[in-house]
């Protein structure tokens, strides 16, 4: 089990939960527009930073939809990002001309962004791909990509809750958080 240096008495809140779950329905509506009414979405939840995001956020569709889940190993325990980037667990439908949303935590470097949206066109073909994101830093960005929608952005700090981690831990918080320096 990965140590604890961080004190969760330590942690300041960044995004609140009501400022979250506010922001998710306006977000819904506005991802679900860009696709045909009534037609099937395949939500791919990007394990397992983006879990509380996604299943909060499709609670919102009108759409039908599916869940997937993927696993993409990028950061393992560390603060920094990875351009090592590995699909780990890959086991989706058919989405050849599918409506496709790809749900992830957060873009950083937007190398993981990069990785997931050059492997569902080059892999699956779908008829639309939407990529999502709850948190942008746009100023840590390594590459440029920009994902069709997010939630809030935020300054270049490490954050935690709602689904991010510090070495595994406060995933379960319902708010984002951080740590001052
Ligand atoms: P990127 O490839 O650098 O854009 O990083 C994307 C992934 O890094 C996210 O899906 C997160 O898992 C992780 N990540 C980036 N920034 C943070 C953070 O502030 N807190 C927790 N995880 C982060």
């Amino acid at each position: 089990m990965p140590t604890l240096d961080k004190n969760i008495n330590d942690l300041k809140v960044l995004i609140s939960e009501e400022e979250i779950q506010k922001k998710l329905v306006e977000l819904a509506k506005s991802i679900e527009n860009v696709f045909p009414k009534d037609e099937v979405i395949y939500v791919i939840c990007v394990l397992k930073g983006s879990t509380m995001f996604t299943v909060d956020l499709v609670k919102h569709f009108n759409n039908p939809i599916q869940m997937e889940f993927i696993r993409i190993s990028s950061y393992g325990h560390e603060q920094k990002s990875s351009n090592n980037l590995q699909a780990i667990d890959l086991t989706l439908p058919n989405l050849h001309e599918k409506n496709v949303l790809i749900v992830e935590d957060i873009i950083d470097t937007g190398l993981t962004a990069r990785f997931l949206t050059d492997l569902f066109k080059i892999k699956h073909h779908p008829k639309k791909l939407v990529f999502t994101s709850l948190l942008n830093k746009k100023c840590a960005r390594q590459i440029e990509i920009e994902p069709d929608f997010y939630g809030f952005e935020i300054d270049d700090k490490f954050v935690v809750g709602y689904g991010l981690d510090y070495k595994g831990y406060f995933r379960n918080l319902p708010y984002i958080g951080y740590f001052p320096q």
